[in-house]
């Protein structure tokens, strides 16, 4: 692949490869209603690719999906969960890369922050719940961009739903049209495997945990007489299905996907490997390779020669003896090698990047280079932030990486006064790595956290303990909501400032928040002082 790199200090590669490599790229999330299935869909397909070999490798990481202790007992592991929340393989002559998004109860900021930097998503449904609330969440902030989701309606293997209910519902609840690509035939103990309604052929389903290669028996023909002697039952269902579906439901358009406005659907059962080369080989054939990305002062092409790229997510202390962090950068464009300069825009500072780490099928091993959609660690020792952006010298600040009011808050107080340095150090910290958002009282007086998940503030907690000795109590804080303020007038906002300096507050950034009581008191001041802008959202300062 590098053979024909020049080598030298940053080397450029020829705009072909450059084009050829981007073309080939595929970088996506998958995301899921916790239980839905998503750890088993990963392993299966990095069983599938090949980057792993043995069942069991994915999920090991995984325990204990309902207990909080059992989260932090993984967060204090985090040497294997970085190694994990990116995975790199190959498959069909494309790299892809695969997001890990937390998405079960730890469900945090970074969650959000990981869609930033995905350009498709897989949405993974279990197929007897249906839509769930943190499917919708996450929806949510893939529409922020009009992310093209591929649907993957898992656990055909069960009692389920009926499907055209699910569509139904997907429609409604998600507000994005559905193209059903497969469709099942049977259910449960019936399951006999999909109708691929493009390609007008039977896949049968053979049950099986261990089934690595998701060969599948293939019969050609919805009308093959073979089907209405085999499965007499199910086959006369299933054509009244396809008929209604063909009549009720729209063609797969790729235009529409790529618009986000439309989403192919696959049947399939995650844990039985069955479905899982379908979409697979949707991602590769119908998922974007990287897009142009916004900057600042303009869009950047993936292709560009210049290589570019942003932080999208921090991961520190993995080897608290060291207190070394990762930055996780997503590249936007050029190439990156290993040892060659680049220019942290936001300290304006050139750094030679040597000690990279890439993420190869789930182990951390030395990056030599990158191309756009691929994503590399940058170790450091805490002069990178969430929303960075690097570059080989243009000022290119990458817009989109948002942070997002919190939903929850506590006042944060300690047992030992002495160690109020700390505490302060380790909030700062905690915030810049975007673990939780910390604001400090205008008018002074203890700090506060704000968090999108409950479970926010265990981590916080437990991690003040653990890497900074600081034992933290933290309190019920009489406040329903933040808002990011700014104002055009700066004669009303300095007034405004005046008059609720008890209610503002400022965060890690430098950023002025409004924090609300209640949801009434926030209307109203919001009715009280119509210039003031109140954000739900800020972007990297
Ligand atoms: P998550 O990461 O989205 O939270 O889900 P995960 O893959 O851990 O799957 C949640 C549960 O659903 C697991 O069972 C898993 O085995 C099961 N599952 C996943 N895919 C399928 C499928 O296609 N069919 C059926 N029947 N079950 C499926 P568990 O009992 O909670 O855990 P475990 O003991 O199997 O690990």
């Amino acid at each position: 692949m590098s053979d024909d790199i020049v080598s030298s200090s940053n080397a450029a590669a020829p705009s072909e490869l450059i084009a050829r490599e981007v073309a080939r790229r595929r970088t996506f999330g998958i995301i899921s209603h916790p239980d839905a299935g998503k750890t088993t869909l990963t392993e299966k397909l990095l069983l599938f690719s090949g980057a792993i070999q043995m069942a069991g490798a994915v999920k090991a990481r995984k325990s204990g999906r309902h207990a909080t202790s059992d989260f932090l007992e993984i967060e204090k592991q985090r040497g294997i969960s970085v190694a994990s929340s990116v995975m790199q393989f190959e498959y069909r002559d494309h790299v892809v890369n695969l997001l890990d998004t937390p998405g079960h109860q730890d469900f945090s900021e970074d969650t959000y922050r990981v869609l930033t930097a995905v350009d498709s998503a897989l949405m993974v449904i279990d197929a007897a719940k249906g839509v769930e609330a943190q499917t919708i969440k996450l929806l949510d902030v893939c529409r922020m961009r009009a992310t093209p989701i591929v649907t993957f309606m898992n656990k055909m293997d069960r009692e389920v739903r009926d499907s055209l209910e699910l569509l139904d519902e997907v429609e409604s609840v998600l507000n994005i049209q559905c193209a059903p690509v497969t469709w099942p035939l049977g259910m449960g103990k019936t399951f006999r495997g999909v109708y691929h309604l493009l390609r007008d052929e039977i896949l049968l389903f053979t049950p099986g945990e261990e089934r690595a290669d998701g060969e599948v028996e293939i019969i050609k023909g919805i009308d093959n007489p073979i089907l209405a002697e085999r499965f007499p039952l199910e086959i006369e269902q299933l054509k009244m299905e396809v008929e209604l579906v063909h009549g009720a439901s729209h063609p797969f358009d790729l235009e529409q996907f790529l618009a986000g406005k439309q989403t192919p659907v696959f049947f399939g059962s995650a844990i039985n490997n069955f479905g899982v080369r379908e979409i697979l080989n949707a991602l590769i054939d119908w998922a974007p390779a990287p897009r142009e990305r916004d900057a600042s002062v303009r869009s950047v092409e993936p292709t560009e020669q210049p290589f570019s790229g942003f932080v999208f997510k921090i991961q520190a202390n993995m080897d608290p003896a060291h207190r070394d962090r990762i930055a996780f950068l997503r590249v936007c464009s050029g190439h990156f090698e290993r040892g060659m300069k680049m220019k942290h825009l936001r300290i304006g500072k050139e750094i030679r990047v040597s000690s990279v780490v890439t993420f190869m099928a789930s182990s951390r091993e030395q990056a030599e280079e990158a191309y756009a959609g691929d994503i590399i660690g940058l170790p450091n020792h805490g002069n990178m932030q969430i929303g960075d952006s690097f570059s080989e010298g243009e000022l290119l600040q990458f817009t989109g990486i948002p942070y997002f009011a919190p939903d929850f808050f506590r006042v944060v107080r300690i047992r030992n006064p002495l160690k109020i340095k700390q505490l302060h150090k380790g909030l700062q910290q905690l915030g810049e790595e975007g673990a939780v958002q910390v604001f400090k009282p205008v008018d002074g007086g203890d700090l506060i956290i704000g968090a999108v998940g409950m479970l926010q503030f265990d981590v916080v907690a437990s991690r003040l303990q653990g890497e900074y000795g600081v034992d933290a109590m933290f309190e019920s804080a009489s406040i329903s909501s933040a808002r990011w303020v700014s104002c055009e007038d700066k004669k009303i906002f300095a007034d405004f400032e005046k008059a609720l300096s008890h209610n503002l507050a400022i965060d890690a950034a430098g950023n002025l928040a409004y924090l609300a009581p209640n949801n009434v008191n926030l209307r109203l001041t919001q009715e009280r002082w119509p210039k003031v802008v109140f954000h739900t959202t800020r972007e990297h300062a």
